[in-house]
């Protein structure tokens, strides 16, 4: 039987909530582990979100009472990707680095915490178990393709 939905979502932000604190405990002497860390995250980040949007979000988008905090999800998405796109072009040893990276897990960890509580809960109001675990099949599997492009 297919992981519920949320089962799913809920483990890739607890590994990404993992992988920002390795990421933020490193420093500019660890620079190539930062790096490592960093390509990683963005991966896993990509793909997280890739999920989201092609099929999370959409399917509760349908149902009334989801669509704002849907919206906002959005919105959060490419915030982040926006913030990750100008670290980017930060050297991995420079000093502002750091401190710019902490507010892109901030940022992260404010969207996880909205996702978890308002919109898991309206999820669980809209879908039956059934329901949550067809909508986890399809999910892992486009994890599962999009992780085979990186
Ligand atoms: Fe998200
Ligand atoms: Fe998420």
């Amino acid at each position: 039987m297919p992981q519920s939905a949320l089962t799913l979502l809920q483990e890739d932000h607890d590994k990404m909530k993992k992988i920002m604190s390795d990421i933020d405990s490193t420093t500019e002497r660890g620079l190539k582990t930062r790096e490592e860390l960093f390509t990683t995250m963005k991966e896993a980040l990509n793909v997280h979100e890739r999920v989201e949007e092609e099929i999370f979000y959409p399917a509760l988008r349908e149902h009334k009472k989801a669509k704002e905090i849907v919206m906002e999800g959005y919105e959060e998405h490419r915030a982040v990707d926006m913030l990750l796109g100008e670290l980017e072009s930060v050297p991995f040893d420079d000093e502002s680095w750091s401190a710019k990276f902490t507010v892109i897990k901030e940022n992260i960890e404010h969207h996880i915490k909205e996702e978890e509580n308002e919109m898991f809960d309206k999820a669980r109001q809209i879908f039956d178990r059934a329901e949550l675990q067809e909508l986890g099949g399809a999910m892992a599997a486009r994890k599962e393709k999009a992780q085979a492009t990186y």
